[in-house]
């Protein structure tokens, strides 16, 4: 077997231009591990924030690595060899993962590549349903969507509050997304209604024929009315955007409902939320191959769709993330390995 691969390698932190496509060396497995050839690989915020090294934490959270790095966590591929201690897969089994996250969140879990080094742990068999770049694109927003809806699945510390998060019933519930389109959002819309939930969708217009496709009860489009002037007796709101005043979706609330933020840093409404008796939650995705095989039947039975953005070769990453800066993003990007 030839030692080295192609991969999309960072010398250095910075913009798209940064993303490099050149030969490295191919992965060796350890215990416990799999050896993936990876079919498609899945564009995730993370991947952006890192290749540009975390610019908007403090500079002493910044991530120090040693460079060159390989950024990405999402993959879907066939497993090329197996570690003599892993029992659960075999060779040309086809496979999907979110790779050592949050663990390698500062270094890069190296899935912009043509092979990977994955824990069994982390593994999971693809849905036979789906093709790869579907199954690439659906790891890290399946997961979120999971762990804030379903279960944790975790007891690692939270690391946006002190007690961990503890999602809410669902059925006959009046679920807000906020974000509706977008990779996490859009699964979230999908999982909510499994559950039973009456969803509103709240997504710039283009996102309209889509979320009706998914049974959504009402479809909100931000550039034109905000949705705490028209919707005040919701039990959930699941925010999807972050950024400023994530503090107006407590007035989309009935009092005793709950606010989850997926990206929660800036939220500043504690104080409101407790006066109204709400809930405001967040939590960390973190890798989980036993809820992927769980949501996994979710998108093998279509109950759950993973709607493409756009796919891109691997060589063009750089594009993709020039794709994915501009925002507005309905579903996933994803590149593919030919
Ligand atoms: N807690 C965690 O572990 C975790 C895990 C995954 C992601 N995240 C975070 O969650 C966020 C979403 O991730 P993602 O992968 O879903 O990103 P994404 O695919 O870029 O989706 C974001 C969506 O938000 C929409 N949007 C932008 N401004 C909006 C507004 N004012 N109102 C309503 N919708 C708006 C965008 O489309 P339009 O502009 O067309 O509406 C887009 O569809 C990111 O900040 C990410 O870092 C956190």
């Amino acid at each position: 077997m030839s030692e080295t691969m192609k991969a999309v390698r960072l010398h250095e932190f910075g913009g798209p231009n940064v993303l490099r496509y050149e030969d490295a060396p191919r992965p060796k497995i350890g215990s416990g591990e799999v050896l993936v050839r990876v079919h498609a690989a899945g564009v995730n915020p993370p991947d952006l924030y890192l290749r540009d090294g975390y610019r908007a934490l403090p500079p002493e959270w910044r991530p120090n690595p040693v460079f060159p790095l390989i950024i990405g966590t999402d993959v879907s591929g066939v497993v090329e060899a197996v570690a003599d201690d892993v029992t659960d897969f075999a060779i040309g089994n086809e496979v999907y993962a979110m790779i050592r996250f949050p663990k390698d969140l500062m270094k890069g879990s190296d899935a912009y590549a043509e092979y990977v080094r994955v824990a069994a742990t982390e593994l999971a068999h693809k849905p036979a349903s789906i093709d790869h770049d579907c199954a690439a694109g659906a790891p890290m927003s399946l997961l979120t969507a999971w762990q804030f809806l379903i279960e944790l699945g975790h007891d690692a510390p939270n690391p946006f509050q002190d007690l961990p998060h503890v999602p809410v019933p669902l059925a006959g519930r009046t679920v807000v997304v906020n974000g509706a389109g977008g990779g996490v959002g859009h699964v979230l819309v999908q999982l909510a209604k499994s559950q039973g939930a009456i969803v509103v969708a709240v997504a710039s217009s283009k996102n309209e024929a889509l979320m009706r496709e998914f049974g959504v009860a009402r479809f909100i489009d931000y550039t034109k009315v905000q949705v705490e002037q028209v919707v005040h007796d919701a039990d959930l709101v699941i925010d999807a955007v972050g950024g400023e005043n994530m503090e107006r979706l407590l007035g989309v609330l009935k009092p005793g409902g709950a606010l989850f933020l997926v990206n929660p840093l800036g939220f500043s409404g504690h104080d409101a939320a407790r006066k109204r008796g709400i809930i405001v939650s967040s939590t960390q995705v973190r890798s989980n191959n036993r809820q992927l095989t769980e949501a996994g039947r979710l998108l093998n039975d279509g109950t759950i769709r993973v709607v493409l953005d756009s796919a891109y070769p691997l060589s063009e990453a750089a594009r993709a993330h020039e794709r994915a800066s501009k925002g507005s993003i309905q579903g996933k990007i994803v590149l593919t390995v030919t």
